[in-house]
This record gives C-alpha cells, sequence and structure tokens, in this order.
C-alpha cells in the first residue's frame, strides 16, 4: 500500500513538472477594444482559429470566417454570434487548397465589405495529398510551409515598409486541436492522451495571434517571428533574407502573381502561424 501510495506520489509530481514545462499558457490581455474594425480569420471553424474569431467578436469586431466547409463555417458563426452577442459574425467559403476560390473569395470580400484591418492567416493542415493546383501535402511539406511562413512575413514586411502595414509570423505552442484528426491509427493511443494531458487548449492557442493582431507597440517588429506572445528568434533559416526574397519571387510564379499579373492590395495586419 505504501509503495503503492508513494508511486503514484512520484507520477503526480513528473505530471506536474512536465505539465508545468512544457505546457505554459500565455500571459492574459486586457481586452482591446475593436468595435468598427473588421478582420479575417481563416480556418476559423474549429481549432486555434475558431478561439481567434471568438475573442476578436467578444472585443467587438466584425469578423469573417474564412473557410472551406459550409455547413462547419456556418455553425462556428452561429456559435460564436450566440456566445458573445456580437451579430457581426459572418461565414464567407474560401478554399485555400485552390487557387480558383481563393480568387473568387477576394473578389466578393473587396465587393461587400468596405475595410479590412486584420488578416489572421490561421488554417492548415496536415493530411496528405496535392491540391487542385498541383501543391503537395505531405508531412514534410507542412513542416516547409511553417518556414516559409515565417520567411513570408519577413518579406511582406520589407515590401510594405512606410505604409503603416504591418505583419507577423506567430508559432501558437502545441495545442490540442483538430490538426492531429490525420495521426495514424497506431499512433494515436500513444499521441492522444499526450496531447490531451500536455498541449494547450485553442483559447491559449489562439493568444500569440490576438496578441500580434491587437496589440499596440509592435510595429518596429513587423516581419518578426513570436511565440507565448514574445518576439522570438527563430532558427537561422527562417532568418534568410535571399531566401525569403526568393520564395516571394517563386510564389508569385506559382500563383501567377507579380509585376505583369494581379496584385490585390494587402490587409492592413497579417498573422500566420
Ligand atoms: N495545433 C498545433 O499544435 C499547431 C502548432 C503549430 C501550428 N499550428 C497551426 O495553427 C493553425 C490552426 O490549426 P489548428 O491546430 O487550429 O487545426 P484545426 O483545428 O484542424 O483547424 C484548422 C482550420 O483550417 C481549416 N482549413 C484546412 N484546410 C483548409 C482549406 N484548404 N481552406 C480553408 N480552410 C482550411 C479547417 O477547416 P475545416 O473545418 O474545413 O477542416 C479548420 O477550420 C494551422 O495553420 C496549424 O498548422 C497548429
Amino acid at each position: 500500500m505504501g509503495w503503492a501510495l508513494l508511486g503514484a506520489g512520484l507520477l503526480l509530481a513528473l505530471y506536474t513538472l512536465l505539465r508545468h514545462g512544457l505546457r505554459r499558457s500565455p500571459p492574459l490581455r486586457d481586452r482591446p477594444e475593436l468595435r468598427g474594425r473588421t478582420a479575417i480569420v481563416t480556418g476559423g471553424s474549429s481549432g486555434i482559429g475558431a478561439a481567434t474569431a471568438l475573442e476578436l467578436a467578444r472585443c467587438g469586431a466584425r469578423v469573417v470566417l474564412a473557410t472551406r466547409n459550409a455547413p462547419r463555417g456556418e455553425a462556428a458563426a452561429r456559435r460564436i454570434r450566440t456566445e458573445t452577442g456580437n451579430a457581426e459574425v459572418v461565414f464567407m467559403q474560401l478554399d485555400l487548397a485552390s487557387l480558383r476560390s481563393v480568387r473568387a473569395f477576394a473578389t466578393a470580400f473587396l465587393r461587400q465589405e468596405p475595410h479590412l484591418h486584420l488578416l489572421i492567416n490561421n488554417a492548415g493542415v496536415s493530411a496528405g495529398g496535392t491540391t487542385e493546383d498541383g501543391f503537395s501535402l505531405p508531412f514534410q511539406d507542412y513542416c516547409d510551409s511553417k518556414l516559409a511562413n515565417v520567411l513570408h512575413a519577413r518579406e511582406l514586411a520589407t515590401r510594405l515598409q512606410g505604409t503603416q502595414v504591418t505583419c507577423y509570423a506567430v508559432h501558437p505552442g502545441f495545442v490540442n486541436t483538430e490538426l492531429f484528426r490525420h495521426t495514424p491509427l497506431w499512433l494515436k493511443p500513444l499521441f492522444l492522451p499526450l496531447a490531451w494531458l500536455f498541449f494547450l487548449d485553442a483559447a491559449e492557442g489562439a493568444q500569440t495571434s490576438l496578441h500580434c493582431a491587437t496589440q499596440e507597440g509592435l510595429e518596429r517588429f513587423s516581419g518578426r517571428y513570436f511565440a507565448d506572445c514574445r518576439l522570438q528568434e527563430p532558427w537561422p533559416p527562417a532568418r534568410d533574407d535571399r531566401l525569403a526574397r526568393a520564395l516571394w519571387e517563386a510564389s508569385e510564379r506559382l500563383v501567377g502573381l507579380g509585376e505583369a499579373g494581379e496584385n490585390p492590395s494587402p490587409a492592413p495586419a497579417a498573422v500566420g502561424q
């Protein structure tokens, strides 16, 4: 009996230590006033995006949930309207795996919305396969896409200098969301309990995006990388300005934009994760 109690006590102590070390909740923030502001949250139907949209709606913003699945997007918008009492939460269809859909979304948004103050580039997937434009989705490409996010913010900030438009790359932390729904079956018994015990919840995972999108005084850090609501130095390839420029130029070619193509003006503040 004594040994069993000692074992249980040690396990509890180990769990507390690990949880404290791995699952550091971001600091609480004062709620900013966002009435009269319009925000787009891509992938706002679940996880970190839904939590980000909920908090922006609580602050009074008009929030556009830009997501691919209409029933899930409509349901999330309804839920947020009910929970916050903010009627200005709407769903608009956007499938980021289709450039045709991206262009249709941009056209519809520009037609119906007079302003855009915040763009939260949140949507992401870790699944496999290819998009309709032939871009690959395997796991290694997911990791590469996160490096591309950081480089993109860096180059975008350079191009936005002097415009008062700022952008940031964020890491939300390890967050227990539907992102891991495609985890192989054999790995789930190990992975899911770990995620449940040690990962942040979606509201905690939204804090760094919200910090960058709404905190005043960060403007001089435009293009930089944030985690845990703090400025961080990413690893060297993510600080390579030549690589960032090459990525931008390759992206322009791949999506058919650039000097000769159409080039929609960017949003006042963009956050990518
Ligand atoms: N969870 C983590 O530990 C973690 C860590 C680092 C970075 N992140 C990043 O955080 C972001 C949010 O992820 P999450 O953890 O909240 O995952 P999630 O719960 O799976 O949410 C992802 C959202 O993106 C949407 N989405 C996926 N593909 C889309 C597409 N082609 N077009 C439009 N929307 C699409 C999903 O819509 P559906 O409802 O239609 O599926 C969903 O609303 C992602 O970029 C992810 O890579 C997460």
